[in-house]
């Protein structure tokens, strides 16, 4: 259909929150007019930490519903849970054959991940880069939507693909595929970074797995949940500046109007034009309206869908099927590539 191919993936890990929804997902919708989508439940991804197996197959069905509920079409482009599709992890060794030990030891993230007991993560917590490689490389995924916490992972897939192309470079062409086999895959930026944080401290990302209920929105909150969360937001005692830059140093604010501009599809400075000056009393009022008129409704979608799981499962099979279609043609190649 388009020439370029969108990967993109989301973890079974816990309840989709605002954050998931203003940082990933509403950003994975308008790219369907642009581009080959292909979005997928990562739960081989998940598993890197313990999951509770009855519950990593409900939230499999969970952001599954969240992905369509939101507005990707499973009929045009692609959505299914990368499990079902075994060509990832074939694909990932590969990977692990090429990517360097020095490389794994670079990232953040599974230092994050791993906290101070490090010997005792899992070697797929460690080697959770090299999966990723593969998952968008195993489409020849041209564009990732990426936040601000995976831009190290797609720099890897970058060199992965560039050092796979090199190590490999006389019988890639030897077997026709000119001089470079994957794609070096490009970020896609839309629009400044979203970050949305914790309604408790304005210092933390709003996260699934903070303890406080009261520290995110659900995407399954209801319109009280909606409401009392954003009452009992974490603010300051004076009134909301008039322009953006009144906002620096009030991270609890910064938060709060940034969820209305991002919500409402406005700049912050439109925002402020109409609150400057008011109480956040006034604010939050007009939050909690326009929070419930925008997620309520994916919400409801949500937990319609999540009450027929066999439809879930069945949407999630037939978008198996198309991608295997796909990942085994990159996996047939790869293995004449390396000479298996
Ligand atoms: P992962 O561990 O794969 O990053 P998460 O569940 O933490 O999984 O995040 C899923 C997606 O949602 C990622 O693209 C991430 O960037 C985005 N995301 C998570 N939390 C936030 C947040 N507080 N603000 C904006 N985007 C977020
Ligand atoms: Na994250």
């Amino acid at each position: 259909q388009f020439k370029e191919r969108v990967f993109s993936g989301v973890q079974p890990t816990g309840n989709l929150h605002l954050g998931n929804y203003l940082g990933a997902i509403s950003r994975f919708v308008p790219l369907q007019e642009k581009y080959d989508c292909i979005y997928c439940v990562v739960d081989m991804h998940a598993i890197t930490v313990w999951q509770d197996p009855k519950e990593l197959k409900r939230q499999i069905r969970e952001v599954t519903a969240a992905f369509i509920a939101a507005g990707i079409d499973p009929k045009r482009h692609i959505v299914f849970n990368q499990s079902q599709v075994a060509e990832h992890a074939e694909l990932a060794w590969v990977f692990n054959c090429v990517a360097r030990v020095g490389w794994m030891n670079r990232m953040t993230q599974f230092k994050e991940k791993a906290g101070k007991d490090r010997e005792n993560a899992s070697l797929g917590l460690y080697a959770y880069p090299s999966l990723m490689a593969a998952d968008i490389l195993v489409y020849k995924g041209t564009h990732v939507p990426v936040g601000e916490d995976q831009k190290q992972h797609l720099e890897l897939a970058r060199d992965v693909a560039q050092k796979f192309n090199n190590d490999f470079a006389e019988s890639i062409a030897e077997h026709g595929w000119g001089d470079a086999f994957f794609p070096l895959t490009e970020p896609l930026i839309q629009g400044p970074a979203m970050r949305v944080m914790s309604l408790r401290d304005g210092s933390k990302k709003m996260s699934k797995s903070d303890p406080s209920d009261y520290s995110r929105i659900n995407l399954t909150d209801d319109a009280d949940a909606i409401a009392q969360k954003i009452r009992k937001a974490k603010t300051d005692p004076e009134p909301l500046p008039s322009e953006a830059a009144g906002l620096e140093g009030r991270p609890e604010a910064q938060n709060l109007v940034g969820i209305f501009a991002a919500l409402s599809g406005r700049s912050r400075d439109e925002v402020l034009k109409e609150f400057g000056g008011a109480q956040f009393s006034t604010f939050k009022a007009a939050l909690v309206d326009l929070a419930v008129e925008k997620l309520g409704p994916i919400g409801s979608e949500m937990k319609r869908l999540v009450a027929d799981p066999a439809h879930i499962d069945a949407i999630l099979t037939d978008g198996a099927d198309r991608a295997r279609v796909i990942a085994r043609q990159t996996m047939d190649a790869v293995k004449d590539i390396v000479g298996f």
